[in-house]
């Protein structure tokens, strides 16, 4: 196989943008798409050069398909998953990788029984900041994490957005939602999670059945401790955060451009100022869809795994349970 034949199911915004960037990719082929809203299927497809489907079960059926990027709302990323495991097809699922852990179990044991790669769409792992915060802490000239911040808030959904996104059972709050990716990060960086408490509540977006504040402390299996702020409930909000290590710090008081720089210093002194709009890195939803096409045509282990996806999944679902009893420290694994 020199080359790569995907099918596109979900054409909302991450399913197109998905789809228009694997369609840039040299060893990758967008053939196909499907989505029950025939008016996103065609209109993606026309963008894309590919044909449609309504039901993706048609899209499964074909033989030239070898690898499906599932961009549904969460509470079906199981269903689907499972279903292109059963019809051989290797599987790139958006993040969270669904709202529950045993939704996650079930579709490891679907991608494993069939034998096929499954790669999780934490693209902040591709992003500019968060892979450059990533490298230095990995390079060890700062020594090693004691303390990961990092808030993400924001003001809300509004009222454009589709009505999943409102109930826990089907996104995943906000906490998998949008904090996957930084839940993600701070694993990325300071290892696995030990354990996790977390106090929040509703105070501003009623329309939620899921907390619009939260915050979650986190205790790393390395002893490093961390500290999650999210939120839908900030009229500013703000997305930033820092670590300490035991020789230095960085800290990274934007995630984007715009002027903003991450700063550095170490004990000794030296200082170290890297400007985030001078960063180069690909465009990140290329560069994970090209690490999962690279898995699959040299039979690779994917960039990141099932594990990473249930991985967050737990911390999430762990922070929910202890704002329900009181702030309560849940041990995970
Ligand atoms: N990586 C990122 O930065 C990022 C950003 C946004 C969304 N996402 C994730 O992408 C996923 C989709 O989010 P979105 O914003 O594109 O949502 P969306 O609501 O815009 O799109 C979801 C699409 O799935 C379609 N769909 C529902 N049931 C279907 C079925 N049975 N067959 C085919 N299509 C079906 C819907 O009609 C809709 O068009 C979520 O998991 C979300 O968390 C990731």
């Amino acid at each position: 196989m020199a080359s790569v034949t995907l099918g596109v199911i979900g054409c909302g915004g991450m399913g197109s943008d998905l789809a228009r960037n694997a369609q840039k990719l040299e060893h990758a082929n967008v053939a196909v798409v499907s989505d029950l809203d025939e008016k996103r299927a065609r209109t993606l497809a026309e963008q894309v050069k590919s044909t449609y489907y309504l039901d993706y079960g048609a899209l499964l059926a074909r033989d030239d398909i070898d690898a499906v990027l599932i961009a549904s709302p969460p509470f079906m990323h199981r269903q689907m998953t499972e279903a292109a495991a059963d019809a051989g097809k290797h599987v790139f699922c958006e993040k969270p990788m669904a709202p529950t852990v045993a939704d996650c179990d079930a579709m490891t044991q679907a991608v494993t029984e069939a034998g096929v790669k499954f790669q999780i769409g934490h693209v902040c792992r591709y992003h500019g900041t968060h892979g450059k915060v990533r490298e230095l802490v990995a390079s060890g000239a700062y020594g090693t994490p004691t303390t990961m911040i990092v808030w993400r808030i924001g003001g809300g959904w509004g009222d454009s957005h589709p009505n999943w996104r409102y109930k826990l059972a089907e996104s995943g709050g906000t906490l998998m939602e949008v904090n996957a990716h930084e839940i993600d990060f701070m694993r990325y960086v300071c290892g696995d999670v030990a354990n996790v408490s977390a106090i929040g509540g509703t105070y501003v977006q009623t329309r939620h059945d899921y907390p619009d504040v939260t915050l979650v402390s986190l205790q790393f299996t390395s002893g490093a401790v961390g500290f999650l702020q999210s939120g839908n409930a900030s009229a500013i909000g703000g997305y930033g955060g820092r670590v300490d290590c035991t020789e230095g710090s960085i800290d990274f008081p934007a995630f984007w451009g715009g002027g903003a720089t991450i700063d550095t210093k170490r004990f000794d002194g030296e200082r170290e100022e890297i400007a985030i709009g001078d960063l180069d890195f690909e465009t990140p939803v290329k560069a994970e869809i090209r690490a999962f096409v690279d898995a699959i045509l040299d039979d690779t282990d994917t960039a990141i795994t099932a594990a990473d996806g249930r991985a967050i999944v737990e911390v999430a679902r762990a922070a929910y349970r202890s704002i329900e009893e009181g702030g309560a420290v849940i041990s995970l694994g």
